[in-house]
């Protein structure tokens, strides 16, 4: 294998100055394989049942064992809970892979994602019910799927445990407990609406079903975006922890690859700004592949490097913006944003950046430093999501996949699906015939998807 990682920056001795001191963010060919070696190994013992509490990834089983053959037809209702904002949707799947969606984004109040399960399941239950209420559709009970990202070991397609939280969530009374169930106690608390929730999924499942509703051979699922993960096709047979009936060949696995790292197994990637990312975090020690490569954490590792530039006078001649210090005083949109300025020679983009966090004086170069720091971590990012997919695709063994991708991240950095081709074509196996498709809306249609295969199987 070759550099991965050719650059070609405009040669400034200021910049080298700044790139010399940023060099242990790029990745090396032999750090890449070290990383796929080790998300290998970490996904075989999450797939097994004696090793699975000692994995990183856990690799939980989805209960989706069948891929839409794009028959799939009706009305469906979705919920989808992962980030920022919490979602209704109603999706009619058509003739011809054309499909109607209504849906509604619903605020979630920041305390609501650090209050208690019976707060948030209320807020829930109270939006899906306003929803039903707007739409008229209260009387047809349609079948509901559950997009929740986040770990949830599932128990069936509609019983799923949530582990632990994950991208700056941190409800109590949840962890431990089935997150349909509580959902259905919420709606029995308000007793004015008939809900049939037919499956719970995680967002990169409903990435897969939704690309794979179009593409057979899709057969991964990324999201690159709060928080990043995957999810694949694997053998009935090697995923142990799943206790239904194995006459299926194949059913889909949630790999949660975002707490890759946890037990170290990465640490020799770790730079001083990662170690403090994770520092200071909601949740130390926990996702710290997810720390190097999702939006949630990659704008903390931007300011972390700028705040060290502004330190050694290689950025605004050594003036440290007092918002600088703070905690996520650089929003995660800047870093794609930067990258699309970039491209059309502007550097409007990195002022604004600087500008907003209370710099004075900004130059020409500080905008070069600003651009090249979200360049090298965006490209870490990606190179790392690359080798991850690489290694799912290898292990897969199927000659020609496709992988359905979706997030912030992945869907608005001008490059990001670049660098992950660039490492993707070196890594996966030479024969194997392979594309990144962006997968529309998984979250809300793949949950449709979901529910309706489900509906099918079910003979609804
Ligand atoms: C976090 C969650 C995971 C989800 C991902 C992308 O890693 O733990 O379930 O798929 O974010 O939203």
């Amino acid at each position: 294998m070759g550099n991965l990682c050719g650059g070609k920056k405009k040669q400034t001795t200021h910049l080298d100055k700044v790139k010399k001191e940023l060099n242990g963010i790029i990745l090396t060919d032999d750090q890449l394989r070290r990383h796929s070696q080790e998300f290998l190994k970490q996904i075989n013992l999450g797939l097994a049942k004696k090793t699975n509490a000692e994995a990183d990834v856990k690799c939980f089983p989805t209960y989706v064992q069948d891929l839409p053959d794009g028959s799939e037809r009706g009305k469906f209702l979705a919920l989808d809970l992962g980030g920022t904002n919490f979602r209704v949707l109603v999706i009619d799947l058509g003739e011809n892979f054309l499909f109607r969606m209504k849906s509604r984004i619903y605020v979630l109040p920041p305390e609501l994602t650090l209050g208690t399960a019976v707060q948030l399941n209320d807020h829930i239950a109270a939006c899906l019910s306003d929803f039903i209420h707007r739409h008229s559709i209260a009387s047809s009970k349609l079948p509901l799927g559950y997009t929740f990202s986040f770990p949830v070991q599932q128990h069936g397609l509609t019983k799923g445990i949530l582990t632990n939280w994950t991208k700056g969530f941190n409800v109590s009374g949840f962890a431990g407990h089935d997150v349909v169930q509580l959902l259905k106690d919420a709606i029995s608390r308000r007793g004015d609406i008939d809900i049939d929730i037919v499956a719970i999924l995680n967002d990169t499942t409903g990435t897969l079903m939704s690309c794979a509703w179009r593409y057979t051979n899709c057969k991964v699922g990324l999201i690159v975006g709060t928080g990043c993960n995957a999810c694949y096709v694997e053998r009935t047979e090697n995923v142990e922890l799943f206790t239904g009936d194995r006459s299926k060949p194949y059913m889909i696995v949630n790999t949660e690859m975002g707490a890759l790292g946890e037990s170290g197994g990465l640490d020799y990637l770790l730079t001083d700004y990662d170690l403090a990312v994770d520092k200071t975090s909601l949740y130390p020690g926990k996702q710290k592949g997810e720390k190097m490569m999702s939006g949630l954490f990659l704008s903390e590792v931007i300011r972390r490097i700028l705040v060290d530039m502004v330190e050694k006078k290689l950025l605004l001649n050594g003036e440290m913006p007092e918002k600088l210090l703070h905690k996520d005083a650089v929003q995660t949109h800047y870093m794609s944003d930067i990258e699309a300025s970039k491209e059309k020679g502007s550097q409007k983009d990195c002022e604004r950046l600087l500008k907003d966090l209370g710099a004075r004086t900004v130059t020409k170069q500080d905008c070069e430093v600003v651009a090249y720091v979200c360049e090298l971590v965006a490209m870490r990012s990606a190179h790392l999501a690359g080798s991850a997919i690489s290694t799912i695709i290898n292990k897969m063994g199927f000659k020609d996949v496709t992988v359905g991708v979706d997030g912030s991240v992945y869907r608005y950095h001008p490059h990001y699906h670049d660098y992950m081709m660039s490492v993707m074509t070196k890594m996966i196996d030479k024969g194997t015939k392979f594309e990144m498709v962006l997968s529309n809306d998984g979250s809300g249609r793949g949950a449709a998807i979901v529910a309706a295969v489900a509906a099918k199987e079910h003979g609804h």
